[in-house]
């Protein structure tokens, strides 16, 4: 199969609704990542997602609207979905309710519950209006693979597998969403991202972080997201994240890296603000603060993989407002190899 790449305009979200209606596979940004949609109440559609990404069958997929009138046939909305919808919808945060009949199970993975997310990027809502139904999509790479944030990264991982790519430039905050459930009494993020659970609190009074957000989970323990316990997010390099001081982070890392044997191609993740302490290293940027950490790590990742690097040692970011979803990237990137410092 030949796979189209066009800009995410008119007539480019025209072609995509085209083939979303005929239970095709679309690439498409959103504010977040880029999505690999279909029409999310065709399931023979939504399994053919699972096949290009090579995902496993047990982890459920989000589901987009465009408009609040789509969210009722889809799940029962509780007042805080409607209050957290109000506030922060169209953004980055997807809300997992209690799940209606008309939702395929192959979306959902057998669960009861079922994620939904009204996505700010206004291609995204385009395709999804003009589809002229709900789109099931998760982000466009394959299976373990950073998470697309150029549709050149789509491109990598999808290449002859899906007829079309939307390409809308960049994304602007570069981690997925936050995953909020709200089927139980408090509003639980399962997922770190844009909307802080800081903003989550502001709204409902009280937000919980599902604790196993900062530590890979025990042997046997049940994920209250099933995309938690999957490997995630991992570039083919041994990646370590280095916590404390920056001075003292960045004479360890440079110790390290000066101590690493010929053959291996190092890497250093750093702060802008950082940089001159790395000398001539070979060296990527993460940005001024942590939302421009966010919106660089998974090209970063990315890179480092096309320049065969084999070790990544990075700095790390305080796990407050978006730091929290970018050291929640970090840390599975870096398969939970945190060293203090
Ligand atoms: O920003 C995003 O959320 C992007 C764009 C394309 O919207 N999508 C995305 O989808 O990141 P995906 O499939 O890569 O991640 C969805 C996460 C997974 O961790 C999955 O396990 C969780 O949401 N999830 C989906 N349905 C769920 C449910 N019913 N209960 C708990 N977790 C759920
Ligand atoms: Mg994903």
């Amino acid at each position: 199969m030949k796979t189209l790449l066009l800009p995410a305009d008119e007539n480019g979200v025209a072609r995509g609704a085209a083939l979303i209606r005929e239970g095709k596979l679309v690439g498409f940004p959103t504010e977040t990542v880029y999505g690999l949609g279909a029409d999310a109440l065709n399931a023979r559609a939504v399994l053919d997602i699972f096949a290009a990404k090579g995902r496993p069958a047990d982890n459920p997929l989000i589901v987009h609207i465009a408009d609040m009138r789509e969210m009722e046939p889809l799940c029962h909305v509780s007042d805080m979905a409607r209050k957290l919808a109000d506030t922060f919808w169209p953004g980055p945060l997807t809300m997992i309710l209690p799940k209606k009949e008309k939702v395929p199970d192959a979306v959902t993975a057998g669960l009861d519950s079922v994620a939904i997310r009204m996505p700010g990027h206004p291609a995204a809502r385009a395709l999804i209006a003009k589809s002229g139904c709900p789109i099931a999509a998760p982000s466009g790479n394959r299976s373990g693979r950073p998470s697309p944030t150029l549709a050149a990264h789509m491109l990598e991982d999808m290449n002859g597998i899906i007829p079309l790519i939307l390409d809308g430039g960049p994304c602007a905050v570069g981690v997925e969403s936050t995953v909020v459930s709200l089927t139980g009494d408090v509003a639980t993020v399962l997922r770190p991202g844009g909307i802080t659970p800081q903003m989550i609190a502001a709204v409902l009074g009280e937000c919980q972080v599902a604790d196993s957000v900062m530590r890979p989970l025990k042997e046997g323990e049940a994920a209250p997201s099933p995309g938690m316990k999957h490997k995630h997010y991992a570039p083919k390099a041994r990646m370590t994240l280095y916590e404390g001081q920056p001075d003292a982070v960045a004479a360890r890392i440079r110790a390290e890296y000066d101590a690493l044997p010929d053959g291996e191609k190092a890497l250093i993740l750093a702060a802008d603000a950082h940089k001159g302490l790395y000398g001539t290293r070979s060296l990527a940027d993460l940005g001024a603060d942590e939302w421009a950490a966010a919106h660089n790590i998974f090209a970063v990742l990315r890179q480092a993989d096309a320049d065969g690097v084999t070790r990544v040692l990075s700095e790390s970011y305080p796990e407050s407002g978006v730091g929290l979803a970018v050291m929640n990237r970090m840390a599975r990137a870096a398969g939970f190899d945190i060293v203090q410092v």
